[in-house]
């Protein structure tokens, strides 16, 4: 394909972080040509990124023959409606994370977050996800998860050091926290399928799980999750106004700390952590134990660039790093953010993938497991016992 044509739905603020990506594709000829949303800043955003149509109604990319991959940055409760007639209308799909979740079902209690059972919940989304893959694979098409930590390029070291040592991982610790997102989705488990752990904890589950899938497959074995448990805890209703001055999380219904505790096959072990109550800025920290010695990959915050800043009214529009409340005192200060969060690998992929026609790197299988293993956790922690897979 002498020229990738990508659609886009949503115009916020993944939409803008994916944008800049595909105008770093190199080998590749990339034309974004439209953008649909629902947002008032469409006709903005597409001017703004020399974007040459713009719309409202998702399904007119799906007749659109100018379009051959569409890339979903919607909120997740659309992304499972979106991959299937995008896959039908024959198009190649790429997804932001989580893959799916459980949003509700008609005649569901509502807040669905508080209930709906999780162990019902579960049984849902397996179902649903078999739909889903089932569209998926009956198609011809590529399907891309756009699972940024598998591409950050501290992770695809620590996959490149276990695919040559052939060393065992013994366990992963794996965590990503911040002080609550900016979305206004993030806070109803109708739209985001959960809180802090799977909106914030699919990136190191997925992470952890791409890990071992390196491992088992540089030792030509087969490693699988075996069980799980997890707990969660909904903090921020607990703080005065005053204690909540510096976190953005506000949820209705869903949990803004959770952590995982995954048993793979080899019984081996790996803990996910992820949080809202969480200040400093973004943290993206995964560390590998293994029979050789261990890895740490630091994709933020890293010591790249470590600055101490005084004045932050001279600093003008100079970028940190994603939330943070100041720019001053000592701040580990983000250099690259698409290179090193993995959003120029995961794009640079994908558009290889669809100009010569091979499998991407993070494709349905992460995207099903990590869902998959994610509700397992919260039927884990609603009944307080361990799950099986
Ligand atoms: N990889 C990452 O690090 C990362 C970071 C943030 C968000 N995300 C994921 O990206 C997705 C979007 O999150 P966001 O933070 O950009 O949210 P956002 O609220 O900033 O943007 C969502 C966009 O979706 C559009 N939209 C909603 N319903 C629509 C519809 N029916 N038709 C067309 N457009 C519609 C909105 O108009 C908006 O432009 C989520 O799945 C989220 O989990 C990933």
């Amino acid at each position: 394909m002498s020229k990738v044509r990508v659609g886009l739905i949503g115009s916020g603020f993944i939409a803008a972080v994916h944008v800049r990506a595909f105008r770093r594709v190199y080998g590749v000829a990339v034309d974004v040509r439209t953008v649909i949303s629902l947002d008032d800043n469409v006709a903005d955003f597409a001017h703004r990124f020399a974007i040459p149509n713009s719309g409202r109604d998702w399904r007119a990319i799906l007749n659109d023959p100018e379009i051959d991959v569409v890339d979903i940055c919607t909120p997740p409760d659309l992304h499972a409606e979106m991959v299937i007639a995008c896959m039908r209308a024959g198009k190649h799909v790429i997804c932001e994370k989580p893959f799916t979740g459980y949003f509700g079902r008609p005649g569901d209690a509502t807040p669905v977050g508080t209930k709906v059972a999780k162990s019902v919940m579960y049984q849902r989304v397996m179902e649903e996800m078999e739909t889903t893959c089932a569209a998926i694979r009956a198609s011809d098409r590529l399907f891309c998860y756009a699972e940024c930590w598998v591409y950050a390029p501290a992770v695809a070291k620590a996959a490149e050091i276990i695919r040559a040592s052939g060393d065992k991982v013994l366990f992963i610790r794996a965590e990503n926290g911040h002080s609550g997102s900016h979305a206004a989705h993030a806070a109803n488990w109708s739209l985001s399928g959960g809180g802090a752990l799977i909106r914030q904890g699919c990136h190191p589950l997925t992470g952890v799980l791409y890990l071992k899938g390196v491992e088992a497959a540089a030792r030509g074995e087969r490693i699988t999750v075996t069980d799980v448990t997890c707990d969660v805890g909904l903090i921020a209703p607990t703080l005065t106004p005053q204690q909540r001055t510096y976190l953005q999380a506000h949820p209705v219904d869903v949990e803004d700390w959770g952590v995982l505790s995954v048993t793979f096959s080899d019984a081996t072990k790996a803990t996910v952590f992820a949080s809202d109550m969480v200040m400093g800025g973004l943290r993206n920290l995964l560390e590998a134990h293994t029979t050789g010695g261990a890895v740490y990959a630091n994709i933020a915050p890293n010591t790249n660039v470590v600055a101490y800043l005084t004045d932050e009214s001279r600093l003008g529009d100079v970028y940190i790093n994603e939330k943070l409340d100041r720019k001053t005192g000592w701040q580990f200060v983000c250099v690259d953010e698409e290179g090193i969060r993995g959003f120029t690998g995961e794009m640079q992929d994908f558009m290889e993938c669809v100009s010569l026609g091979r499998q991407p790197v993070c494709g349905l299988d992460l995207a099903y497991d990590t869902i998959k293993v994610h509700y397992a956790g919260y039927q884990a922690a609603e009944e307080g016992r361990r799950i099986s897979l």
